[in-house]
């Protein structure tokens, strides 16, 4: 698997050693490592049953595993479950409130379910969710968006240090999807340390720091955002003189991997704005080009890339 280096020595907010959850013959999660840094927002992607939904239940501790273990702020969760959960807050699919209360009266009875004491915060994760306007508006009344921001500010209410947001911009439109990404990348700035599943792709890009992508229930690929885009930076080329151009290749320190496609065809992984010297580097050993091409890919490309079918790569 591609596991890009995470530059921070810190304890991590949540940490999934060899997690596995089997339902009968049907391995939903396979030995699955995972690690989120404090503070980061982490993109957990995946297409459709890719074992988002039991990772996070896991995590939660809503299903125990088959094998492996969880640790939410270097805890073990087999031991200190209700400390865990805690310090953490969850909004899982298919929340539902009372449509005749009010957005505020609808948190009122979270914060009475959750024991009282957190009814003083109810003013201000409105403010943080910006719900303050509607809060006296009854639910019933309010968009899909608005909705997916109450089930956040009630999941804030104890003011937890993580939060676990299951596909939460499932179904928002693109107006609903930019509120949702500005109250993600706020929570961050309040210091939250934030963990989305989602199979996304621009949502994930834009609204993540980091990113872990699992596919059949094994995580191929984990790593900041920036490191997964920049590993898809890539130029074809076709060379007059391929096993010269190996050699010039390999020694450019800036140049990543280099693939030969064929007799005369390279992939060569190399920032696309060094297009220019790397033509040169080679017409000075002889070698000269006949063709270039940026094979510059989103995160969107490498996703469905890594996650398509076997046989349709
Ligand atoms: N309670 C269960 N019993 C049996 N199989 C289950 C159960 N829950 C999940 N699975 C199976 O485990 C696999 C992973 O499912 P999961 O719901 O975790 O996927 P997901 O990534 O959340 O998908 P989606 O994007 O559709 O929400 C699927 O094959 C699913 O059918
Ligand atoms: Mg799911």
């Amino acid at each position: 698997m591609i596991r890009a280096a995470m530059h921070n020595s810190e304890v991590p907010v949540l940490k999934t050693s060899r997690l596995s959850k089997r339902f009968g013959k049907r391995l939903a999660l396979a030995e699955v490592d995972l690690e989120i840094r404090p503070g980061r927002v982490y993109g957990f992607l995946g297409p459709n049953g890719a074992g988002k939904t039991t990772a996070i239940s896991l995590i939660l501790g809503l299903l125990s595993p088959t094998g492996g273990h969880v640790e939410l702020f270097g805890l073990d969760t087999r031991n200190h479950l209700s400390e865990c959960l805690r310090r953490t807050g969850a909004v899982l699919e298919g929340v539902s409130f009372y449509p005749h209360l009010s957005g505020r009266d609808n948190l009122r009875v979270c914060a009475a379910i959750s024991g009282g004491g957190c009814e003083s915060r109810i003013g201000e994760v409105l403010e943080l969710v910006g719900l303050t306007a509607r809060a006296r508006d009854k639910e019933r009344g309010y968009s899909l968006g608005m909705r997916q921001r109450l089930a956040v500010a009630a999941a804030l209410l104890h003011d937890p240090e993580l939060l676990v947001l299951d596909e939460p911009t499932n179904g928002l439109d693109p107006a609903g999807m930019r509120d949702f990404r500005e109250l993600v990348r706020r929570l961050a700035g309040a210091g939250k340390t934030v963990f989305i599943s989602s199979h996304l792709l621009n949502e994930v890009e834009q609204m993540c720091d980091d990113v872990g992508i699992i596919k059949e229930g094994h995580v191929i690929a984990e790593g900041p955002v920036a490191e997964m885009v920049h590993q898809a930076d890539v130029m074809e080329m076709t060379v007059t003189n391929a096993d010269a151009a190996l050699e010039v290749l390999s020694q450019i320190d800036w140049v990543g991997l280099v693939t030969r496609d064929g007799s005369d065809r390279l992939s060569v992984e190399a920032p696309r704005a060094r297009a220019a010297e790397l033509s040169r580097a080679l017409a000075e050993n002889q070698v000269y080009l006949s063709e270039l091409r940026p094979r510059e890919t989103t995160l969107e490309d490498f996703f469905l890339e890594v996650t398509s079918p076997e046989d349709k790569r």
